[in-house]
């Protein structure tokens, strides 16, 4: 079967995150939509800028200044646009539906603008539209909210769907900086809209919350109606100060259906909001988001990933891509795999024992109170290659110490790197097998995620 064609409308920060990962994991992906999938083309202004970062990725492509020749090109089955702005982004979409091409777009703005339009052509010309790079950047909270959250009405959403948003008040709040120097490096991280006032201004978010309102309330876009504050007036002071009364500021998008005297409806509102620190959006850091959706049948749920960067956003516009593969086949068992692999592509991955799982561990042993104890048990350790990342020898145990009649007895805690399970399981055994340690070890696993 022929390969699926993939051509860019842009190639900076997510195009290339895009054509990364499509070449990186050409055969993962090729195992879960049953074909391969092959970016072959770009759009830009400036094609020595990113013939260089092409060649820079080991991505092979042809790279083109005429953005029309890509939604016009017979070859190109799917178009991504990743160019951002309303024009010439809109009228390449309608292009690239009207030819009968799938298209996805990371363009939030072109979305909550335009959205209304671009779904009609979508319908009228039976073909896909794929937008969830655009909210939350590589987060599925699209997906998540449109398919996984079907059995429930919604009652309300908010989230923190600005990534330089976020990076700036973390920053701001952790380490005392100055907003334009970290502005400055939200920018260099590729993290920024083009005209960053949209991020510190709360035009972006709000371009993010008329999109999740949409599909969370099954209502049209309305952008124009939203209540929109930025974070260019927040003062170091009142984040101190809410810090004092047990509140973090946060900026955040929030949308809630209410009852009113006139009928159902709904607050659209953008702005910078303290929350309790015990919430888990109040430890939302850096270019983090995190969406928290309520339905009436589930309660509570809470998606939290990267809003923003070159391949977490690829991922999301990749995720789009192979839906689209995959309902582009004929047979209908290939559409969404039960295991999200093919059949036929499923591979046989050994698990392993236990003995050969690695972690840290935490072990707290009870020795005798003795000269050379410690000696002997790291002795064991040592030999073992285990290495200590702390030792404590904890006082001895108060009623144990009254005791005269016998050994006074000490725990030692230790924790160790990274080590294999049978090596530890070893230098335990040992441990144990010492004349001075009574008592089996405690051993819990420790893991930094
Ligand atoms: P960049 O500025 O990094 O890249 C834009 C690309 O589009 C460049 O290759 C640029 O070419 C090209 N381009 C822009 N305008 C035109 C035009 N008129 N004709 C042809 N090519 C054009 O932007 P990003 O990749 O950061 O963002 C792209 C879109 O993705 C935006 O809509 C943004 O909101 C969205 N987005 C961005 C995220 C991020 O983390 N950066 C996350 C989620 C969504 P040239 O360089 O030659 O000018
Ligand atoms: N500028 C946007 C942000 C990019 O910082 O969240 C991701 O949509």
């Amino acid at each position: 079967m022929n390969s699926v064609k993939v051509g860019l409308l842009g190639f900076g920060t997510v195009g290339q995150g895009i054509a990364t990962i499509l070449t990186r994991n050409a055969d993962e992906i090729t195992r879960r939509t049953g074909r391969r999938v092959d970016v072959t083309t770009a759009a830009v202004r400036n094609v020595a800028k990113a013939e260089a970062a092409a060649s820079a990725a080991g991505v092979d492509i042809t790279i083109t200044d005429d953005a029309m020749s890509v939604v016009n090109n017979p070859d190109v089955d799917i178009v991504c646009e990743v160019m951002g702005g309303e024009q010439p982004a809109l009228d390449l979409c309608l292009t690239a539906l009207a030819h009968g091409k799938h298209v996805i777009t990371a363009n939030k703005a072109l979305v909550a603008m335009h959205g209304n339009t671009l779904f009609a052509a979508a319908q009228k010309y039976k073909v896909m539209f794929g937008f969830e790079p655009a909210v939350a950047g590589g987060i599925p909270v699209i997906k998540a909210v449109r398919e996984g959250l079907a059995a429930n009405r919604i009652e309300s959403l908010a989230g923190i769907i600005n990534g330089t948003g976020n990076f700036i008040l973390t920053a701001m709040t952790d380490q005392g900086r100055d907003f334009d120097d970290v502005l400055d490096e939200a920018q260099a991280l590729g993290y920024a809209e083009a005209d960053p006032s949209f991020d510190v201004d709360g035009i972006d978010a709000a371009h993010k919350l008329t999109i999740l309102a949409s599909i969370a309330f099954g209502m049209p876009l309305k952008f124009d109606e939203l209540m929109i504050e930025g974070i260019r007036d927040i003062k170091q002071e009142d984040v101190v100060h809410a810090n004092e009364l047990g509140y973090a500021v946060k900026h955040l998008g929030i949308a809630r259906r209410r009852d009113t005297d006139t009928g159902p409806a709904v607050e659209l509102r953008v702005h910078p909001t303290l929350i309790p620190q015990r919430q888990l959006l109040a430890n939302v850091h850096g270019v983090m988001n995190a969406v928290l959706v309520e339905g009436d049948a589930v309660g509570q749920t809470l998606y939290y990933g990267p809003g923003a960067g070159s391949e977490p956003t690829g991922s999301a516009a990749v995720a789009d891509i192979t839906d689209m593969v995959r309902a582009m086949g004929s047979d209908p068992s290939h559409q969404v795999p039960p295991l999200a692999f093919q059949a036929d592509a499923l591979q046989d991955l050994p698990v392993l024992k236990p003995d050969d799982i690695e972690c840290g561990y935490y072990l707290r042993i009870t020795a005798e109170d003795k000269p050379g104890v410690m000696a002997d048990i790291a002795g064991i350790f040592g030999r073992h290659n285990i290495s200590l990342e702390a030792i404590l020898q904890k006082e001895p145990d108060a009623i144990n110490a009254a005791d005269e009649t016998t050994a006074t007895l000490l725990p030692i805690v230790l924790l160790s790197h990274k080590v294999r399970e049978g090596e530890m399981r070893a230098a335990i055994a040992e441990v144990e097998a010492l004349p001075c340690v009574p008592s089996p070890v405690t051993l819990l696993r420790v893991e930094t995620l």
